[in-house]
């Protein structure tokens, strides 16, 4: 680990240590070598408090056996090979798809659920008006009924993970219990899991507790009925913010039963980051280097859907020989201050829960290159021949297979496909390791993590917004973060082309109230500039607006490495820019065009600063500011005044 820096990250306080130790983890009853034993506790697992858990929760939920998860690949394919067993996951064609297996979910059961996402709080208005919230003595209440025996007849998995790199001073641990196999291959993937895990807990570290179930017990000599058992009427994701607790029930699926993903690293983490003086957010890291060599770190945060795993894996186009990006991470950054005043950002995943429909060798080659070996595939479609399809892949082959078994189980011809039956449901995942993806960065496994030099955000807007602006000072980055929307997909949220405001990517992960946030990062910007830091630059982008024919404009995928490269020219102060009513934008003789036919009558169509639709944005950032009223930094609404004036003296 690299030295100097630890001092620097904000540790926990004594008092935060000290709900480690309250009543939420412990247990009355002391260890005994006989429970040691009834819990299959290895030798290598010393911390007391763990077991006691371990013990409270077996004793709550019942399960026939405890597994401690080691992670070793050993276990994995053991596990693996249960679970084809019992037809949760297929064995592809090894010839096609080497090491990779299908999982097909129910299908009540294919993502996360918003309006069944809880942060129990103590007090109401610190889960804010954009949390369902509910007081954490009655969701105790509610949840206590349901835990009582959840995982009768099944295993319980003890899985332990870091977030981050194991040891990493930036990182933190947790421990899932779950009743699901597949949750435990999953995590494998998806996080640094095992033995290591508990090495850097050793005797008395801090852990995130995590429980969850899929809510489907057995009583004794009953058979799963299904593949894939989960709870089709009953779910709840439950945050207790306070202890650092997540208990999920009722669902097997991504975000609601990958607790490390977006309950942790995100819900719970972001309330650690606010408590202790860092950031968690939703946001992909990605590394670019200059043909001299110099390297720089872009943070950006785009709501799903919105191509963030394509920008994380960016390919230059021509015109940019010697230029290279590389992924430290595609959803998720873990930043905290060092002792030089700079940011540093880890990935706290270890693999890709992405999307597969729309992604091919056009939009995503190093994504489709990843997905070539060692994948766990989860609601696409089965070829004839034990291989994986999905919506766009026709791009990359230019055929449709004539047949496939889609992702319920049932045949599927390109007829099918015209009558608007998906192969492959729309929010169909891979879970892939990141060593798979060849455009890994050198670093994303360091402890020390990246600096920071720019944060980027983006929605999805057909108009409104331009193409890219720069903040002019960290504040109004903050509002241009604040007051981010974005159009939302069929895929996504059913109605098409509505602009939902999702202030920082964050509208469903925020652990707490979204006004605190806001000043939490407008807090840290004063603190670290205080310091004499520099810190770094805030950008907004768009690449989705649309010209009046309702066609895309900015051809996307790698040729925003071009904005990206104007970015760094700022940086380097290289760009002057030009000031405009939302930040400094580009000149169009700033951007570099070789190999790339884009007039500057295109150029003015995505970057053109429309008055009448800005000040329909503004009254709608009025509606949002409004709802978060209670805690609103002052600071947003001076800047959003500024921003009018500015626009009506253009
Ligand atoms: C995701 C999401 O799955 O943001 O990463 O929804
Ligand atoms: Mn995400």
């Amino acid at each position: 680990m690299e030295t100097g820096f630890e001092s620097a990250f904000p540790r926990p306080s004594p008092s935060e240590r000290a709900i480690f130790n309250s009543g939420a983890l412990s247990m009355n009853a002391p260890l005994t070598p006989g429970m040691i034993q009834d819990l299959n506790v290895p030798p290598y697992v010393q911390h007391a408090r763990l077991i006691a858990w371990v013990g409270e929760m077996v004793a709550l939920c019942k399960p026939d056996r405890v597994h401690w998860c080691d992670g070793s690949p050993a276990e994995y394919d053991a596990l693996c090979q249960q679970l084809v067993d019992a037809g949760t996951l297929k064995k592809l064609n090894p010839a096609k798809r080497p090491g990779s297996f299908l999982a097909c979910s129910d299908p009540s059961d294919v993502a996360r659920v918003e309006d069944r996402t809880f942060i129990c709080s103590e007090r109401q208005q610190d889960a804010g008006p954009t949390n369902n919230w509910e007081p954490p003595a009655e969701m105790r209440a509610k949840l206590q009924p349901l835990f009582d025996g959840c995982m009768r007849g099944r295993t319980m998995y003890v899985i332990p993970f870091s977030m981050g790199p194991l040891g990493s001073p930036i990182a933190h641990i947790g421990v899932e219990l779950s009743d699901s196999a597949y949750v435990a291959v999953n995590m494998k993937l998806m996080t640094r899991m095992g033995k290591g895990a508990i090495e850097v807990l050793g005797e008395a570290g801090e852990f995130v507790p995590c429980v969850h179930t899929v809510g489907a017990p057995l009583s004794p000599g009953q058979k799963d009925q299904t593949a894939w058992p989960c709870n089709p009427k009953l779910k709840y994701i439950v945050h207790y913010p306070e202890t650092r607790e997540i208990w999920s029930y009722g669902s097997g699926y991504g975000g609601n039963a990958l607790l490390g993903k977006k309950c942790f690293a995100l819900r719970i983490a972001s309330t650690m980051g606010r408590d202790q003086g860092w950031l968690a957010e939703h946001m992909l890291i990605l590394g670019v280097e200059n043909p001299q060599g110099k390297k720089y770190h872009v943070a950006a945060a785009f709501p799903s859907a919105c191509g963030k795993t394509n920008f994380s894996m960016l390919v230059p186009p021509a015109g940019f020989d010697g230029w290279k990006v590389t992924t430290i991470g595609d959803d998720i950054a873990w930043i905290k201050p060092g002792a030089d005043g700079r940011l540093y950002a880890i990935n706290p995943e270890a693999g890709y829960f992405g999307v597969a429909p729309g992604t091919n060798l056009h939009t995503n080659p190093n994504c489709m290159h990843s997905l070539d070996r060692e994948v766990i595939f989860t609601n696409v479609a089965l070829t004839d021949d034990g291989a994986v399809w999905w919506e766009g892949m026709e791009k990359d082959t230019g055929t449709t297979p004539a047949h496939l078994i889609d992702w319920q189980g049932k045949d599927w011809t390109p007829a099918d496909g015209q009558a608007g039956r998906k192969a492959a449901h729309p929010n169909a995942r891979f879970t892939v390791a990141a060593t798979n993806n060849p455009v890994l960065d050198p670093a994303w496994d360091d402890p020390a993590g990246v600096p920071i030099d720019a944060f980027i955000f983006g929605g999805r807007r057909s108009t409104t917004v331009p193409l890219v602006t720069e903040a002019r000072n960290w504040t109004e980055g903050v509002y241009m973060a604040a007051t981010m929307g974005s159009e939302t997909t069929a895929a996504a949220f059913g109605a098409q082309g509505v602009v939902r405001r999702d202030p920082f990517a964050m509208l469903p992960f925020c652990g707490y109230n979204m006004a605190d946030y806001f000043g939490h990062w407008l807090k840290m910007g004063e603190k670290l500039q205080g310091q004499g830091a520099r810190l770094p630059a805030i950008y907004c982008v768009n690449w989705f607006r649309k010209d009046e024919a309702g066609k895309f404009v900015w051809p996307g995928y790698g040729e925003n490495m071009r904005v990206l490269k104007w970015m760094i020219d700022r940086v380097e102060g290289r760009a002057a820019g030009q000031p405009t009513m939302f930040g400094i934008a580009p000149r169009y003789a700033e951007i570099n065009w070789s190999g790339l036919n884009f007039s500057p009558a295109q150029f003015d169509t995505v970057t053109r600063i429309d008055r009448d639709a800005w000040m329909q944005e503004f009254a709608l950032h009025d509606e949002l500011f409004a709802q978060l009223a209670q805690g609103l930094p002052s600071a947003l609404l001076a800047t959003r005044q500024a921003l009018e004036q500015s626009l009506a003296a253009d």
